[in-house]
């Protein structure tokens, strides 16, 4: 189908600009320890998770069991949830999945360890746990390194949880736009992270993995950073939000929208709050970067004097935040000459438990 008859909002990826951000990031971590796990939560889509497995990801990175579930279903065979799962049905489901493929969890808490054991126990699995290390983001983690050893200590007395290492997401630095305090403060993290893992290993306990990073602090890591797993998820399709800081990438994730009507002072499109997140900064209109607008729940309205539009006309929207506005829509339109040659489901669109 051409772009021009596509039913409008509709998410469009630019296939050629999405396998240039790919390689992008592939340049960036070479000669590095870390292997991409990308992050789930920015596309929701079996398909692009495929797609990043034959490209070169260790494994999937997703924040929710459902997504872990969509994922084990889609054939994913490593995946790793980057938080905590503490509600009994949901250990149960979690220890049936690590029966069909490798899982990880995080744990930042004694009885939740238990729980997860106990969960294990009864379905007769294995599941891999890193120990979450709070960074500076005020999110999940313990908080010191006697703790994060206390804890590594009692997943390995468990007989049904390996220890897998640490998970230390740095998520306040994502979108520091401040370039050399990002680049700063991740070097001070990297080092704390560091000592950490010397320290844990100095009482005999290997920590395999480390993990979590971001688009925006992917280019700041050191070559010799103690990271394993680099859980960026932007990278793939960028947004007005990422775009601030000058990274490497480029915007291949646009909102066709459709112009419903042209004022003098103002036009007026099809795609609201509904279609666009606005958790981050403001969505903009590619052809009308410096215009004001305000959003309802189904409309734009661009304040433009005379621009040479009429109704039916398409614009492109660039979202504020990819993540959650891919999160609206239940399908991604693949485009690549002017066409759409795939539609790929946002299956675990809305999967927030
Ligand atoms: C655990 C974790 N890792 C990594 C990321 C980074 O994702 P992105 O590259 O999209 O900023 C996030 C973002 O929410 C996250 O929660």
């Amino acid at each position: 189908m051409l772009i021009q008859n596509v039913p409008t909002p509709a998410i469009l990826l630019d296939k050629k600009i999405m396998e240039e951000n790919s390689r992008k990031m592939e340049e960036l971590i070479r000669g590095t320890s870390m292997v991409l796990y990308p992050h789930y939560k920015s596309h929701k889509c079996p398909e692009l998770a495929r797609w990043q497995m034959a490209h070169g990801a260790g494994g999937i990175t997703c924040a929710k069991l459902g997504e872990a579930q969509d994922l084990v279903e889609a054939g994913i065979p490593v995946v790793v949830i980057a938080n905590q799962i503490v509600q009994p049905e949901k250990l149960e489901k979690l220890a049936l999945l690590a029966g069909k493929a490798s899982m990880t969890v995080c744990a930042d808490d004694p009885d939740n360890v238990l729980a997860l054991e106990a969960a294990c126990a009864k379905a007769g699995t294995r599941l891999n746990v890193l120990v979450e290390y709070e960074v500076g983001m005020q999110r999940c983690g313990a908080e010191t390194h006697a703790e994060v050893l206390q804890l590594a200590q009692l997943i390995r007395r468990q007989s049904h949880l390996n220890f897998a290492g640490i998970q230390a997401y740095a998520g306040q630095l994502s979108h520091e736009t401040d370039a050399a305090r990002r680049k700063t403060e991740m070097l001070r993290i990297e080092k704390d992270v560091a000592a950490l893992k010397a320290f844990v290993e100095m009482y005999g306990i290997p920590v395999r993995h480390v993990c979590g990073g971001s688009t925006g602090t992917a280019a700041d890591k050191p070559k010799d950073t103690v990271y394993t797993q680099l859980q960026a998820g932007s990278y793939l399709f960028m947004d007005a939000s990422y775009e601030r800081l000058g990274l490497v990438f480029r915007q291949a994730m646009f909102i066709l929208t459709t112009v419903v009507s042209v004022k003098k002072d103002r036009i007026v499109t099809d795609c609201g709050v509904k279609s666009l997140a606005m958790d981050q900064v403001p969505p903009r209109y590619a052809a009308f970067p410096d215009a004001a607008l305000s959003f309802s729940e189904e409309h734009t309205t661009l304040f433009v004097k005379g621009a040479p539009l009429k109704v039916g006309d398409k614009l492109l929207a660039i979202p504020g935040h990819c993540c959650t506005t891919n999160n609206s829509f239940e399908k991604i339109l693949l485009a690549e000459s002017g066409e759409i040659i795939r539609e790929m489901p946002v299956t675990s669109r809305g999967k927030a438990w």
